[in-house]
Parts: C-alpha cells; structure tokens; sequence
C-alpha cells in the first residue's frame, strides 16, 4: 500500500540501518509487513542526539512526520521525521543479526531474531501468503476443511517411522529419562500411541460423508535423516474427495498448484524479485512457467524405461520395482521433461497398503508429482475401497488388523471410489522461495538432534 505524499504518519519498526551525513540521518525502518524499507529522514535537533545514536540496527523504534517525495534512488516517497522515539535499543556490541553475509547455520542458532532480515522476513510473508492461498483454493471450491488428530492409534503410511507419545516416560530438569514399569496397556491412552504420520486415514471417514475434505495441520516423521528435504515435524494439506478416481485426484493437484503459485506471484511480487534476485536466478521464469504449462503425466514403468535408457550414471540402480530416488526424480523433471510430473501406477511393494490396486496385480494407483529442483513435492492416490482387497493388503503389509477396524468399515458401509493427495507445505515453499534447505522455510525447524526455541 503506497501513501500519497503530504500524508502524516507515524511508523512503528525495528531499524534495519542507520546512515548519518552531514548532519542529516536517513534510519531504515521495517515493521515486517512488507519487502520494502521506510526511509526515515532526521534532520539536524529533530530527535535528541544521544536517541538517534541510540537508533541503532536492530532497535526498535516509533517515527513520525511527513510523507515527503524522495530524491534517493530505491524508493518513491521517504518520511521526513517530526519526532522518534526509541522504544528498545539493541546494544550493537552484541546484537547477533548486523553482520552481513552470515551463513544459513547461524541464521538458524538466532532463528528467533532472523525473521528481522531481508530473507526470512521474505520467507515468512510468502508462507503466510501460501497458507491463505490454499486454504482460498480449497474454500472456493466448497471443501470442508476439517482438523484430524494430532495423537493416533493407527499408522497411517503403514512405515513405522513414528514418535511414540506415553506418559511412561519423563526426564527430569537434568535430562535423565525415567522409565516407569507400566506397558502400553497401562499407559495414558491404554494402547500404544503416536504422533501423527498423516491425517488422510481420519481425512477419508470425513469425505465418505461431507464429499470434499481437507486437512491442513502439522504432522510428524521419526526418519533418522538429515537432509535438505525432510523434516521431523512438517505441515501437510492433505485433501480428500469421495466420488473421485485417480484421474481426478491428479486435476485436483495440478489445478492447486498452479492456482497456488499463480496468487502468491501475484501477491509477494516483491519478496519474489528478491529470492529472485539473491537465491534462485531462474526462479519467477519457472514459477510463470509453472502457473501455466501442463504437466507432464507418465506410468512409473515408462518412467523407469526412460532412466534405463538415458545413458546416465546414477549412484542408485534403476529397476523396475526400485523406489525412485531424487537424483532420479531430477533427471526425469530437470532433464528430461523441463516441467513438474506426475507420476501414476508404481509397483505395490513400494507404496502405503491403502492404495487401490490395479487388474494387474502388481501395481497401485499411486500418484506422486515431482517439481524441477526439489523432487518430490506432492504424494496421493485413489484408495482402495473394496474390502476383502484392502483386508489382504493390509495383512500383506505385515500390519495389524485390530487398529484399522474403523478404517475397514468405511469399506463394510456406503463405500465410494474416493482419492486424495498429501502436499508438504515446506516443500512447496522451498519451490516457490528457491530457499535450498527446508530448515529455512519453517519458523523453528525440528530435524534429528535439532529441537531449540
Ligand atoms: O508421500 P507422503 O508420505 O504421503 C502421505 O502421507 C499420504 N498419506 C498423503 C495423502 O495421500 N493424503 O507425504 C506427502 C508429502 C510428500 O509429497 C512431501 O511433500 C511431504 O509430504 N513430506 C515431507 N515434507 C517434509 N519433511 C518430511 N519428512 C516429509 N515427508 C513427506
């Protein structure tokens, strides 16, 4: 929003920068609402001197004066100050967010202060953005958005990656565990208890009777891996929509991304120019490119035939029945394709046992769609919704029945073909930031041995 000149005004902020020169100070101020900088101009006794020393980076400050047109270059109209206050100084001896080209790994041991620089103010804006976005997406279209539990009995993915929850266990102020005698049976939920892997299995009861569905929430993975893709604690749209197959589920997704990216290129036009600018050179070409291309849809065995073929030496072999890696996934958007891909059909041994299995036997209607830089990014399929198949697949799985009871009487009464995808909400923000490692696109990231603030 841009004030006409001759407007007063009183700002509130924090300093990013102060510059004095002959006797004129120009104060950079930012409240976080936006990309751009106030430009503050304190002429000579305007504000007292051992203040406006004060006014140093990182300080937080009120301002007031007049909406003046600016002579400088960078921006149209600055504030030419009447009065300042300083609210709360920021001793620049130890103020750790002033240096400038600090490395990502610091920025993340002062994840409470780096909000205030130029690229995670940026980042934050674009998630916020994203967020209303999706939620816009879904709400236009008369979904339900609906809360799943955060504590499950069942697991979802059926791959055991879980943080249990119990009362059994405590640790005192010293960091030594206490381990009680009681078992599952006897702890807190009676039975064994887990942070939630996913909310799709409570997202699909709710679609077999509101129709269309969708989760936003946070979800968790006990995976022992550090990488620049994962975290133990994420936020995951998942929606679900009964009445749908495969074919509709892959719209669905194709439809939200774009819509998605298109609002936020629309919105954060100036945080994007910066990431831009200062991250991903390509990034707004691929974002508009993106927002309007198809996407490309092939089965996993083409895909696996196009590896095969490629004359690429990849560190993981290439077989039919193989799980894709991210080097594949890669070669298959970045080279080979130029555009995200949707994946269909992939081998049942490596997919959740929910997923409806095809006349082949061998396959399930599995979708995954993989973005150009970062692979993975969306993950769903039409579910299995004839009984006697879904029981044999889960005792396939090696899973216990008795959870799934509930589960399985969705297929027992009224069942539907219904689909629904999982989105990682970090990993479409890594795509539309350029940001390389997630750890920098979530507040406080939670990732092995990394559970400050
Ligand atoms: O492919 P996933 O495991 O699918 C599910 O959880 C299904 N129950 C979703 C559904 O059909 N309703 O995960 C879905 C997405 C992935 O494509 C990825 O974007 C993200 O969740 N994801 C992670 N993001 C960050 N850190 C991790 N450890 C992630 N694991 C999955």
């Amino acid at each position: 929003m841009s004030l006409p000149v001759g407007t007063s005004v009183e700002a509130f902020g924090w300093v990013k920068t102060r510059r004095d020169s002959k006797g004129i100070s120009f104060v950079q101020v930012n409240d976080g609402s936006c990309f751009a900088d106030l430009q503050v101009v304190v002429n000579e006794n305007v504000i007292p001197a051992d203040t406006l020393k004060a006014m140093t980076t990182g300080a937080s400050v009120r301002m007031k004066g007049e909406l003046v047109a600016s002579p400088g270059t960078g921006q149209a109209v600055e504030l030419l100050a009447t009065e300042g206050e300083l609210i709360g100084p920021a001793d620049p001896a130890t103020y750790p967010m002033q240096k400038k080209g600090a490395s990502w790994e610091f920025l993340r041991e002062i994840a409470h202060l780096r909000v205030r620089g130029n690229t995670f103010g940026a980042v934050f804006r674009v998630r916020n953005r994203a967020a209303y976005a999706i939620h816009k997406f879904f709400q236009d279209r008369r979904f339900a958005y609906i809360q799943t539990p955060i504590i499950t009995a069942s697991d979802c993915e059926g791959a055991g990656a879980m943080f249990a929850v119990s009362t059994n266990l405590t640790a005192d102020h010293d960091g030594q565990y206490k381990l009680s005698d009681r078992d599952a049976a006897t702890d807190f939920f009676g039975k064994p208890a887990y942070l939630t892997v996913s909310g799709q299995l409570e997202a699909e009861t709710l679609a077999l009777g509101l129709t269309n569905v969708y989760t936003f929430g946070p979800t968790f993975r006990a995976e022992n891996s550090s990488t620049s893709r994962h975290l133990a604690e994420f936020w995951m749209i998942e929606p679900e929509m009964a009445f749908c197959s495969l074919e509709g589920d892959m719209n669905l997704a194709e439809e939200f991304l774009k819509e998605v990216i298109a609002d936020v290129l629309e919105n954060c036009a100036d945080d994007l120019a910066f990431f831009n600018q200062r991250i991903e050179p390509e990034l707004l070409q691929t974002l508009n490119h993106v927002s309007s291309a198809g996407f490309e849809r092939m089965t996993y065995t083409e895909a696996i035939k196009l590896l095969e073929s490629s004359g690429e030496s990849f560190e993981f072999p290439v077989f039919w029945g193989a799980d894709l890696q991210s080097e594949h996934e890669r070669w298959i958007t970045e080279k080979k394709v130029g555009r995200p891909v949707i994946l269909t059909d992939y081998p049942k041994e490596i997919k959740a046992f929910y997923m409806r299995l095809n006349e082949d036997g061998k396959t399930v209607r599995a979708m995954d769609v993989l973005a150009p830089r970062i692979g993975e990014i969306i993950g769903g399929s039409q579910r299995e919704e004839r009984y006697d198949v879904l029981e044999a697949r889960i005792k396939e799985a090696g899973l216990p029945a008795e959870p799934y009871w509930w589960y399985m009487d969705l297929r027992r009464y009224g069942s539907v073909p219904h689909a629904g995808f999982g989105l990682g909400f970090e990993r479409l923000l890594m795509y539309l930031t350029g940001m390389k490692n997630i750890r920098d696109v979530i507040p406080f990231h939670r990732t092995p041995g990394s559970a400050d603030f």
